[in-house]
C-alpha cells in the first residue's frame, strides 16, 4: 500500500527550501504527496514564526485535523520549522494530538522520529545545532527549472524585531566546492535558475576557513564561481544585509551574466532614530547612497525592499522619514510590514508601542505611496522587449513567467514552464507586466522544455 504525505508550507523562501527537503526525506523513504487530507498517512505543518498570526493558524490548522487523528490513529502529524524550533514542547501541550514536533536543526532526524512516534509515542526534537549541512539532504523540487540552494543558515545579526537568530540560530555557511557541486548536479538535470538562499548572503564564508589559507570565501568568489557552470542561465540570490554590501559583490553582480539585474536589499525604517533601536547598522543617507553606486554599476538594475510600519516608538515625523526615503529610493517593489512583536526579541518590550489604528493609517498611506511607484516604474517597460522565464500558467489561465529584473509577466496562450521567451512589453500593472511573444520560442527550447 502506498503511504502518502501533504505537507504545507508557511513563511519564507527558506521554509520553502526546507519543505523541499522534507519532501525529499519523505519521498526517500518511499511516500507520495497528496493533497487530500484525508488520504494522507502522515501531514506536515513547515511553519514560520517571523509575524503575528502565524501561531493562530497553526492552532487552527491543527484543530481541523484532530476529528481526522481521532477517525485515523494512524495519521502521523508533524509541526516543523520556525514555530517548532519556539514552541517546542508547547506545541505538544496544546495539542497533544501532534506526533512529531522538528525544529529547524533537527531536520535531518524527521524520519527516525517519525518512526519512533509510532511505538513510543508523541516525539519533539529542537535540539540546537546539527553538524549536517541541511542542504546534504535529498530535495524534491516543484519545478523542474529552478532550484534554491542553501548557501548558509542562521544570522549574526540581533535586529532587535528579528526572531529569527533565536531560531535559526548563529551563521553556519557552506562549503564552497559543496555549494558548486549541488549547482553543477543541478544545471546537468536541466536547471536554468538558481537563488542562492542564506538569512544574510553576503556574510557568506565569514565563519569558513580556505584549507591550508589564512583567507575566508567570499560571497563576491562565490557568485562568480557560481557563473563559471554551463547550462545554468540565471542567478539569483537572497537577501543580502545593506551594511555588509561591499563593492566586490556589486562588481560581481555588473561582471558575471548570468546574474540577474536584481537586489533586494531591506531597508527596514527611513529613520535613523529608528534604525539605530532597531540596531540595523547603516543610516539613511548611507543607504541611499548604496543605491547610486549598485545602480550606476548596473545599469536597469531593480532594486525590492522590505520596511516595517510602527516599530516602537515611531513617530508620525520618523514616519515622514520613511515615506521621503521611499521617494527618493524609488523601489521597484517593497514588501511593507506591520511591526509584530515577537516575543523573545529585545523589541517586543521596548516602551512606545504604536497603537494599531495608528500603524494601519501609517501603513495605508505607505502602500499607496510604494504602489503610486511601482506603476510608473511597470510603465516605463512598455514597449521593451524582455526575456522572460516561463514559470507555469498564470491564476487566470495564460503563461506566467518572470524576467531578469524578477518582474511577473503574463503572456497569452500556454507555453511550456522553463523555455526562455522573448516579448514586447504591451501593459503595465502594479505587480505584473503584460507581454506578447514577439519570437516563438526555438524549437530547441520547446523541446527540452518538454522533457522537463
Ligand atoms: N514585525 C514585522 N515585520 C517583521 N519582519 C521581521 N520581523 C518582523 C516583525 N517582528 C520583516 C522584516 C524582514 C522581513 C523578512 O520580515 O522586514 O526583512
Ligand atoms: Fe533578522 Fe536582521 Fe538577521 Fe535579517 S539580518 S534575519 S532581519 S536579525
Amino acid at each position: 500500500m502506498e503511504r502518502r504525505y501533504l505537507l504545507r508550507t508557511f513563511g519564507c523562501q527558506m521554509n520553502e527550501h526546507d519543505s523541499e527537503r522534507i519532501a525529499g526525506l519523505l519521498t526517500a523513504d518511499g511516500y507520495v504527496p497528496t493533497e487530500d487530507a484525508a488520504r494522507a498517512d502522515v501531514i506536515v505543518f513547515n511553519t514560520c514564526a517571523i509575524r503575528e498570526n502565524a501561531d493562530n493558524r497553526l492552532y487552527g490548522n491543527l484543530g481541523h485535523l484532530r476529528p481526522l487523528k481521532e477517525r485515523n490513529p494512524n495519521l502521523r502529524i508533524v509541526v516543523a520549522g520556525c514555530l517548532a524550533q519556539k514552541d517546542g514542547a508547547g506545541i505538544l501541550e496544546r495539542a497533544p494530538w501532534v506526533d512529531v514536533v522538528v525544529g529547524t536543526h533537527a531536520l535531518p532526524e524527521l524520519l527516525a522520529l517519525l518512526r519512533a512516534a509510532q511505538t513510543e509515542g508523541p516525539q519533539l526534537d529542537v535540539h540546537e545545532y546539527t553538524e549536517v549541512f541541511p542542504s546534504a539532504l535529498p530535495a524534491r523540487r516543484e519545478v523542474a527549472h529552478h532550484a534554491w540552494v542553501s548557501i548558509s543558515v542562521g544570522c549574526d545579526n540581533a535586529c532587535t524585531f528579528c526572531i529569527v537568530p533565536l531560531v535559526r540560530g548563529p551563521q553556519r555557511s557552506r562549503p564552497m566546492e559543496d555549494v558548486l557541486a549541488e549547482v553543477r548536479a543541478l544545471a546537468g538535470q536541466g536547471v536554468v535558475e538558481v537563488t542562492l538562499l542564506g538569512q544574510n548572503v553576503n556574510t557568506y564564508g565569514r565563519d569558513l576557513t580556505v584549507p591550508g589559507s589564512p583567507r575566508r570565501p567570499r560571497f563576491a568568489e562565490l557568485l562568480r564561481r557560481v557563473n563559471e557552470v554551463e547550462g545554468l542561465r540565471r542567478i539569483r540570490f537572497t537577501s543580502p544585509h545593506p551594511h555588509d554590501f561591499t563593492p566586490d559583490v556589486i562588481r560581481a553582480m555588473a561582471e558575471c551574466e548570468k546574474v540577474c539585474e536584481h537586489i533586494h536589499f531591506p531597508l527596514q525604517s527611513g529613520s535613523d532614530r529608528i534604525l539605530r533601536t532597531m540596531r540595523r547598522s547603516y543610516r539613511r543617507e548611507r543607504y541611499l547612497a548604496w543605491l547610486e553606486e549598485i545602480r550606476a554599476a548596473i545599469p536597469g538594475i531593480a532594486i525590492t525592499t522590505d520596511i516595517i510600519v510602527g516599530f516602537p516608538g515611531e513617530t508620525e515625523e520618523d514616519f515622514r522619514e520613511t515615506l521621503e526615503v521611499v521617494e527618493r529610493a524609488r523601489f521597484d517593489q517593497a514588501f511593507m510590514f506591520q511591526y509584530s512583536p515577537r516575543p523573545g526579541t529585545r523589541a517586543a518590550t521596548m516602551p512606545h508601542q504604536v497603537p494599531k489604528e495608528v500603524v494601519q493609517d501609517r501603513f495605508d498611506r505607505l502602500v499607496a505611496l510604494q504602489e503610486r511607484i511601482s506603476l510608473e516604474i511597470m510603465r516605463e517597460h512598455v514597449g521593451r522587449t524582455v526575456e522572460v522565464l516561463v514559470e507555469g500558467t498564470g491564476r487566470k489561465g495564460g503563461t506566467q513567467g518572470r524576467t531578469r529584473t524578477n518582474k511577473v509577466v503574463h503572456l497569452p496562450g500556454e507555453i511550456p514552464p522553463g523555455t526562455f521567451v522573448r516579448a514586447r512589453i504591451v501593459s503595465a500593472h502594479p505587480h505584473h507586466l503584460v507581454g506578447e511573444p514577439v519570437s516563438a520560442p526555438t524549437s530547441a527550447e520547446r523541446s527540452l522544455a518538454a522533457v522537463r
